[in-house]
């Protein structure tokens, strides 16, 4: 017996097991991760890995970063839940750090997910606009290739059919422009239009870049038709792409602003963050989530934004940014097969001539690298923050490797 169990590979039993218990929503891998520290991944078998997803982009401070486990311990030690009719230490702590680091938050509501804080934000301009301007303007402007979450007012903010039609009717009030191209919002815009809700580089939709001359422009759109503009910085947010929040190097102030993934260090945990005067319009009754703003996931955030600033890993992201597009775009020159590479900070992605992202990736696993596709043909790269040139060279040695291999095909 004790033979056996020793020849069973834990990775594909776990696999297996799971492939049988859990609904199949993920086309998942047959490695399970058991053990990780900041930028490395051990499975189940003890074999080691270098993470270029951190968690889809929730561990910009690293996995079981020790800063975070230390407060999470204290915190969970004394209360975890202490429910929202009542203050939480944590809770305030984070709030009033969230609203100081965003340099135009004044109040912050909390939630679990991504998605929730989305939800949050729609609630938040409807309720905001029907109440100064009457209850037709309540619609909304999103973007094609958007991502804003899989809940079904999220869902209709995401401008992905092939996301969105199987759950039709969606929640109604939304349209959609392009990014980059403001007459494509002015076509949409009339009085009925109370916000616009943008991400400044779209993460699932394929690292899309908004140009800071769109951004200007679509800021000026909005306050000259007092709609209010909504950043999603979920993805892009807490040091990813060289600053702490993107917005920042748009030289643009939104109005509202929503977070979740990396502010946790790990723990889920989702904001919306916006100026006193929108605020108002949420009263006690309006909006709220039995978890949202638990004193454990918030204790996380706290030492995450320390551990961020103290480290300054918004110009470790712009260092490393640029060090990694540097090789990315050597391989770019040298193979054909590579179309484009483009993003910002550690937020990047290569796309190829091929739909290769797949087998890519499966190879990846085998030399002890975990990648992430955002498409058959795009490999996203959101490290955490924490990585180091030695990483980058690991993964820029592979994919040469790799890519030469599918060049000469
Ligand atoms: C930009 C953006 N918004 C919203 C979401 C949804 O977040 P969650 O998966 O936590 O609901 C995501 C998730 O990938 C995202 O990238």
């Amino acid at each position: 017996m004790e033979e056996k169990s020793k020849n069973i590979d834990l990775n594909k039993d776990i696999a297996e097991k799971g492939d049988r218990f859990l609904m199949h929503t993920y086309s998942r891998l047959d490695v399970v991760f058991n053990k990780a520290k900041m930028q490395y991944l051990w499975d189940a078998e003890g074999k080691k890995y270098t993470d270029f997803t951190s968690g889809y982009g929730c561990l910009n401070v690293g996995h079981s970063n020790p800063d975070i486990i230390k407060a999470l311990k204290e915190q969970i030690g004394r209360i975890i839940q202490p429910s929202n009719i009542f203050y939480n230490i944590p809770q305030v702590e984070l709030a009033g750090e969230l609203c100081r680091i965003s340099g135009f938050g004044e109040k912050v509501f909390f939630a679990n997910s991504g998605a929730e804080a989305v939800e949050g934000a729609i609630k938040l301009a409807r309720k905001y606009s029907t109440d100064k301007y009457g209850k037709k303007r309540y619609e909304i402007i999103t973007f094609n290739n958007s991502f804003h979450g899989r809940t079904l007012g999220a869902l209709a903010a995401t401008a992905q059919v092939k996301k969105q039609n199987m759950f039709e009717p969606l929640l109604s009030g939304f349209k959609y422009s392009d990014i980059n191209d403001i007459e494509s919002v002015k076509k949409k815009i009339d009085d009925n239009t109370c916000a616009v809700i943008i991400e400044l580089i779209q993460g699932e939709g394929g690292i899309n870049v908004c140009k800071k001359e769109f951004i200007a422009e679509l800021k000026k759109l909005c306050e000259k038709n007092e709609i209010l503009l909504i950043i999603d910085e979920i993805q892009t947010g807490f040091s990813r792409t060289g600053s702490i929040f993107a917005y920042q190097q748009y030289d643009v102030i939104p109005d509202i602003i929503v977070v979740a993934k990396s502010l946790g260090g790990g723990m889920p945990i989702g904001a919306v963050i916006s100026t006193d005067k929108i605020c108002s319009a949420f009263t006690p009754g309006t909006h709220g989530s039995t978890f949202g703003g638990n004193a454990a996931s918030c204790s996380a955030g706290v030492a995450v934004i320390k551990y961020l600033l103290e480290k300054n890993l918004a110009g470790r992201a712009e260092i490393l940014g640029k060090y990694l597009t540097e090789k990315l775009k050597m391989l770019q020159a040298k193979y054909q097969i590579v179309l484009e590479v483009r993003g910002m900070g550690l937020m990047l992605a290569i796309e190829f001539k091929k739909p290769i992202a797949s087998a890519l990736i499966k190879s990846a696993l085998e030399s002890g690298l975990v990648l992430n596709k955002v498409s058959e043909s795009t490999i996203r790269f959101l490290p955490s923050l924490v990585i180091n040139k030695k990483d980058i060279d690991f993964l820029i040695r592979f994919l040469d490797k790799y890519i030469k291999e599918e060049d000469k095909k």
